[in-house]
């Protein structure tokens, strides 16, 4: 079966990384959903792609120096159109409350956090404690561009799927001992550069292949007949119904 997971949520509907933009899956028939986590100064899991607040919300500085208590002052959906005037950034507790309730399934990206190691352990630790409450009727993927955060978050939590990801360009022949490593059941592969003979590497090594990011619909049509199982895309919604779910 082939599928789409929504970026980010829907990104060109919503502001990204918010509950609105992943609000809007489920009406769209969309049932995988990809998010970004990352840690806050008290360990709370908040979830944006960024490591700082420039880009995506009114506010700047580092995700690194706030608190919980400082979400509720930062807005997140302005920069984006006046209709999400006071989107905020969610925590992953927040967004799980919102996969069971709609019945999703979900990619989480473990960032990697640029705060040292005692913190990428904190962040691993209380996601781990957030995804005990996902239903577990919900299918999960972990995934990291960071493969030494994600072999530690395999070690402490066996039972969930977990995904390297490559940027484009670093797919080199070490590429089998990054997956081993970490025990990864899925490759996640930039689309640049990306080949049918590599496809088939992966294939042949047994792993499921999910590429990021594909917004053109014939090129994601090449990648599924070359084999890949599935595509992180900003326009689920545009995708064909079959593949949404
Ligand atoms: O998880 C796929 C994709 O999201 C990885 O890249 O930078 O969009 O998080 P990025
Ligand atoms: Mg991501």
């Amino acid at each position: 079966m082939k599928t789409v997971f929504a970026h980010r949520g829907i990104p060109t509907l919503a502001p990204e990384n918010t509950l609105s933009a992943f609000s809007l899956c489920k009406p769209h028939g969309i049932q995988w959903i990809e998010c970004d986590v990352d840690i806050l100064a008290d360990g709370t899991v908040v979830v944006s792609h960024d490591d700082t607040l420039d880009r995506c919300t009114d506010r700047s500085g580092s995700l690194y120096d706030i608190h919980s208590g400082d979400l509720a002052l930062i807005d997140a959906g302005s920069w984006f159109a006046d209709a999400f005037i006071g989107e905020r950034i969610p925590t992953l507790d927040q967004l799980i409350a919102l996969v069971n309730q709609d019945e999703l399934n979900i990619n989480v990206e473990i960032k990697s956090c640029r705060a040292g190691w005692a913190m990428t352990e904190q962040l691993i630790d209380n996601v781990i404690t957030a995804l005990a409450k996902l239903d577990p009727g919900r299918q999960l993927i972990v995934s990291s561009f960071n493969h030494l955060a994600l072999a530690e978050f395999k070690r402490r939590r066996p039972q969930t799927a977990v995904a390297c990801l490559f940027e484009a360009g670093q797919l080199g022949e070490d590429w089998l001992s990054a997956m081993q490593k970490c025990q990864a059941d899925c490759i996640h592969p930039a689309d640049r550069g990306l080949t049918q003979q590599m496809i088939a590497d992966f294939k042949a090594a047994g792993y499921q292949v999910n590429v990021y990011t594909v917004n053109d619909l014939a090129r994601a049509n090449q990648l599924f007949n070359w084999g890949v199982d599935g595509v992180f895309t900003d326009i689920p919604h545009r995708f064909p119904a079959k593949y949404r779910t």
